[in-house]
């Protein structure tokens, strides 16, 4: 059974995750039928801004044949304009499935519910679907595994960290999480990701220390403390996240063939020293590549003629 829409990562079962991942790898070795996705429209309905994720789904659209629109900031108003009910049913009248980057997660549900075309999670602030299906496949290209793989996440417990606990707990990564007191991550995600684990072998584990986390990590990975949306929390942010930047002494802590991870755009001097950006540990920009064949298989999954 191929999902309807894709708003979390926990949407999916593993064994759907892994066909994404298969397909992924196909796409990017170039195998595929032509044009599959031929007379099709996608909608990019962007509330914030972006680059990684409106590029790579607009090429991903072009690359399969079909055609993408973006409907930005200015039409959306941040949802204000008119209800994501009365959005979702005229634009299911236009198109062929959504990409919807909304402030709130709720907004992006509700679209799903009322639309009559996939809605994929393009971004929200508790969600970020694409990145971490993305990422499990850099891992998996990495490492040729899955399972087993230590995982630290060192900064703030938003968005990206929710998608990333809850890819971990379905895949059997082991993920070890530091964040400063009172950015933990969501508390219903955690609970979720820590019975998932239990039936898949990964180990989930929280923490304050970024040292500790990172022990023997084989990825260390990290995003912005500020996300968009909460730039008026961002000298209060610097503040408080003081020692959780990723530089070079911290990875010093993790394993000799670490590599290090980071969703971008990038705060450098903040979050992530210049330094360990620029050296051969960062593969970030193999992991921006890669949201362009992920997206696809997503794409296939979703609005294809096979299940
Ligand atoms: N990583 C990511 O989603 O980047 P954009 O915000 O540029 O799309
Ligand atoms: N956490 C960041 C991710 C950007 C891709 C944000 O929401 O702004």
């Amino acid at each position: 059974m191929k999902p309807r829409h894709l708003l979390t990562v926990r949407d999916l079962k593993p064994s759907q995750i892994q066909g994404l991942l298969n397909s992924a790898a196909d796409l990017k070795r170039n195998r595929k039928e032509i044009d599959p996705l031929a007379g099709k429209t996608l909608g990019l309905l962007f509330q914030k801004p972006s680059v990684r994720t409106r590029v790579s789904f607009e090429v991903g659209m072009a690359q399969l044949g079909g055609r993408s629109l973006y409907i930005g900031p200015v039409e959306l108003q941040g949802g204000q304009r008119e209800s994501s009910k009365d959005l979702a049913q005229v634009l299911s009248r236009y198109l062929d499935g959504i990409v919807a980057r909304t402030f709130s997660h709720e907004q992006a549900e509700e679209m799903a519910a009322w639309s009559r075309i996939p809605v994929i999670n393009g971004l929200s602030d508790f969600a970020h679907p694409c990145q971490a299906l993305s990422d499990l496949f850099t891992i998996q290209e990495k490492f040729g595994r899955l399972k087993g793989v230590r995982l630290a996440y060192i900064g703030d417990g938003n968005n990206v960290c929710h998608s990333l606990l809850e890819a971990s707990a379905l895949m059997g990564a082991q993920l070890a999480v530091a964040t400063p007191p009172g950015y933990r991550p969501d508390r219903s995600v955690v609970q979720w990701a820590l019975a998932q684990a239990k039936k898949s072998g990964s180990r989930i584990l929280l923490s304050m220390k970024p040292k500790e986390a990172v022990r023997e990590a084989q990825v260390v990975y990290t995003d912005v403390w500020t996300s968009m949306g909460q730039e008026r929390e961002q000298a209060q942010r610097r503040k408080d996240f003081r020692g959780f930047q990723v530089d070079s002494s911290l990875l010093k802590q993790a394993d000799k063939k670490v590599i290090f991870m980071h969703c971008l755009p990038a705060h450098r001097g903040e979050e992530v020293s210049n330094e360990v950006m620029d050296s051969r540990y960062a593969i970030v920009y193999d992991q921006a590549e890669n949201r362009l064949h992920m997206q696809k298989a997503i794409l296939l999954t979703l609005m294809g003629r096979r299940t």
